[in-house]
C-alpha cells in the first residue's frame, strides 16, 4: 500500500486493516508512515512500515519482498502513491517537472505492477488497484503531466487485465474527484470554492469517501471485474 503516510493512502491502509488484512505501509515520509501504522495497530489491525521512493525500482522491489517475507504471499496491492504540481501552462512545462511526475505518477505504478504480477501469480490470483484521477478521464487546466500520467495509469489498469486476467489477476483504476488531503493545501479559498461547486454533490470528497470504497473493490468477490475505471468522484464526470 503505497503513499501510506497521509490522506487517500492512509485511509485505504485503515480500511485494508480493518477488514482484517496485514498490511505493509510504506511512504516516502517514515514519520507518517509510522503514523500510519501506529493508528492501525491501535485499532487492533496489523501492519508493518517499510521506507519506499515508489519512483525507485529498487525501492519496489523490496517492498514486495517485505510483503512476501513478513506475511507469506500478496493478496492485494494498492499504487496510491502520487503528487500533483504546481498548476503550469503546458508550452512552460519544464523538462525536470515533467520528469519529477512521470518518475513518481507513472513509473512508480508500473515498476510497483511489474513487481506484484509475480507474486500474485505465485498466490494464485489476487487484485491490484491503481489509484488514478479524474484526471485519468479528463484535462484540467495547468494540470498537463498530471493528467498525462493518471490517463497512462487507466491504460496500465486494463493492460494488466489484457495480460494476466488469465492467471487470476485483477486489476481496477479508481478516479477520485477533488479530495480534502494535503494535496490541496495550497489552494487558495476562491479555487477551493470553484471546485467545490464544479462537483454536482456540492462539495470536495472526504479521504473516507475514497478509503472505504477501494477496500470494498479489493475483496476477493470481485473476481468478475478485471481492467475497470471507477469514479469516485461525487459525480463530477457526469457533466
Ligand atoms: N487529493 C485529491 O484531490 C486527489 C484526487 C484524485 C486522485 N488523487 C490521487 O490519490 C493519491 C493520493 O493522493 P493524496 O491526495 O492522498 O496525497 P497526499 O499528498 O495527501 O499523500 C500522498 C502520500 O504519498 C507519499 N509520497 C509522495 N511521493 C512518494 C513517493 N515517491 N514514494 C512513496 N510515497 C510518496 C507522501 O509522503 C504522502 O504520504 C495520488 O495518486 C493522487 O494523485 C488525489
Amino acid at each position: 500500500m503505497t503513499g501510506a503516510g497521509a490522506g487517500i493512502g492512509r485511509s485505504i491502509a485503515l480500511h485494508y486493516a480493518k477488514a482484517g488484512a496485514q498490511v505493509v505501509v510504506a511512504d516516502l515520509n517514515d514519520d507518517a508512515g509510522a503514523e500510519t501504522v501506529r493508528l492501525i495497530t491501535e485499532a487492533g489491525g496489523v501492519a508493518q512500515f517499510q521506507h519506499t521512493d515508489v519512483a525507485s525500482a529498487k525501492d519496489t522491489d523490496s517492498l514486495v519482498a517485505k510483503a512476501l517475507s513478513t506475511y507469506g504471499k500478496l493478496d492485494i496491492a494498492c499504487n496510491n502513491a502520487g503528487v500533483a504540481p504546481p498548476a503550469t501552462p503546458l508550452a512552460e512545462i519544464d523538462d525536470g517537472l515533467w520528469r519529477r511526475i512521470m518518475s513518481i505518477n507513472l513509473d512508480g505504478v508500473f515498476y510497483g505492477i511489474r513487481a506484484h504480477i509475480p507474486a500474485l501469480v505465485q498466490n494464485g490470483g489476487g487484485v491490484i488497484v491503481n489509484v488514478a484521477s479524474i484526471l485519468g478521464q479528463v484535462g484540467f487546466p495547468g494540470m498537463a503531466p498530471y493528467v498525462a500520467t493518471k490517463h497512462a495509469v487507466v491504460g496500465l489498469t486494463k493492460q494488466v487485465a489484457v495480460d494476466y486476467a488469465d492467471k487470476g489477476v485483477g486489476a481496477i483504476a479508481v478516479g477520485p474527484a477533488f479530495i480534502k488531503t494535503g494535496m490541496e493545501d495550497n489552494l487558495d479559498p476562491a479555487s477551493r470554492a470553484d471546485l467545490d461547486t464544479a462537483h454536482p454533490v456540492g462539495r470536495m470528497g472526504e479521504p473516507e469517501e475514497v478509503g472505504s470504497v477501494v477496500a470494498m473493490v479489493s475483496a476477493p468477490n470481485w473476481t468478475f471485474v478485471n481492467g475497470a475505471y471507477l469514479p469516485i468522484d461525487g459525480g463530477y464526470l457526469t457533466r
